[in-house]
């Protein structure tokens, strides 16, 4: 254990980077996947589940929480580590994006953004500084900047300006969240597409100084390709020696090829949300288990998995249970999600230790079919 937040990078291959990073709670393996914990559960998971899938570090999100049960009730039982009976570190979203694609009513300006609850249309404001609040009432290990994302397609104007806001919010941000050294803050780099506005964001980012570095406003849109050729440079224009965190990404491959370009860091609610609605990632492809062919098969979704969905059950037993609309059947199929998710993450940090990155990712691709399987 340490009392400072850390990152020690150990080795790299090609682009790709592995190392730890060290906080108060514990060590977060890098390349990391964070499992998605928006109302303090990883829905449908007990939080020693998701621990032994993998996952070093949770994300929670201000939004949501600000909302119900509120920051003030989270810090009067003890912070958000003792609420939800998760004691490893917990990254939090800032607010801005998720208000902007959840809540009602939104009127933004300089100052920040006014909105109505999604939940009970109740009226809330959001700026840096009170998101800073927020995510210090919850006790979060990594605190994210107050931001705005735009979605893709957007003009270079709408862009620029955006960008230009979100680099004056994470100013006010770094002075709101102040000096506090076993916590973290991190700046998010925005500008769409664009590499010279990527550019002008991550110099701005790195001039106020953060402890880690996100790449924001990927994902909204735009296409894996289009992102690829956005992490093509966005990552480099960043501290070498700070962690950089892809927002909000993604499918497999989406993460294999963020890690191949740079990435340090990802989360998405992909494995947990798939695993209630019945789609599997397995290293064969996508299963969707609602499909009738499952209602006879009894070999088990991945024969190589050692999860308790792939160890213990049968295809045709995920397919009765999700057709019957059982419990069981969420919690089975986002635990082999998550475990998944955190076996590409093994093995993407093993090979980069190994420099056998290359090798590992073609390996990854050979086995996969495109369609269902
Ligand atoms: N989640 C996914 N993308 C983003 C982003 O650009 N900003 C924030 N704050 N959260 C995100
Ligand atoms: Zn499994």
């Amino acid at each position: 254990m340490t009392d400072r937040f850390s990152f020690n990078l150990k080795h790299t291959d090609g682009r790709a980077r592995t190392g730890v990073i060290s906080t108060t709670r514990g060590e977060i393996r890098t390349p990391a996947f964070m499992p998605v914990g928006t109302a303090a559960t990883v829905k449908a998971m007990m939080p020693e589940s998701v621990a032994a899938t993998g996952a070093d570090i949770l994300l929670g999100n201000t939004y949501h929480l600000m909302l119900r049960p509120t920051a003030e009730r989270i810090a009067n039982l003890g912070g958000l580590h003792k609420f939800m009976n998760w004691d490893k570190p917990i990254l939090t979203d800032s607010g801005g994006f998720q208000v902007m694609s959840l809540s009602d009513l939104r009127k933004m300006s300089e100052k920040g953004v006014q909105f109505q609850s999604h939940i009970d249309g109740s009226k809330h404001f959001l700026s840096p500084e009170r998101s800073m609040e927020i995510q210090k009432l919850l006790g979060s290990d990594i605190v994210m900047c107050f931001d705005e994302c735009p979605a893709l397609p957007a003009d270079r104007t709408r862009l620029n300006e955006s960008m230009q806001m979100s680099m004056r919010w994470a100013a006010r941000s770094k002075d709101a969240f102040g000096d506090r050294p076993s916590h973290a803050l991190f700046g998010i780099q925005q500008g769409g597409l664009e590499q010279d506005l990527r550019e002008e964001s991550a110099n701005a980012l790195t001039e106020i100084g953060f402890d880690g570095y996100a790449v924001g406003g990927l994902a909204v849109g735009e296409g894996q390709e289009a992102m690829f050729g956005c992490l093509d440079f966005a990552p480099e224009q960043l501290p070498t020696d700070k962690p950089r965190y892809l927002m909000g990404v993604g499918k497999p491959d989406d993460i294999v090829g963020a890690v191949k370009r740079g990435i340090d860091m990802m989360d998405c609610v992909l494995p947990s949300r798939s695993g209630r609605t019945g789609q599997v990632f397995t290293r064969n492809g996508v299963v969707n288990i609602k499909n009738a062919r499952h209602a006879d098969d009894p070999r088990p979704l991945d024969e190589k998995c050692t999860c308790p969905a792939c160890s213990k059950y049968s295809r045709a037993y995920l397919h009765h249970v999700f057709r019957s609309q059982e419990m069981i059947s969420g919690m089975l199929l986002t635990w082999h999600n998550l475990h998944y998710f955190q076996e590409i993450m093994q093995g993407m940090r093993d090979a980069i230790a190994a420099g056998t990155f290359a090798a590992w990712e073609a390996d990854f691709h050979a086995g996969r079919a495109n369609g269902d399987i």
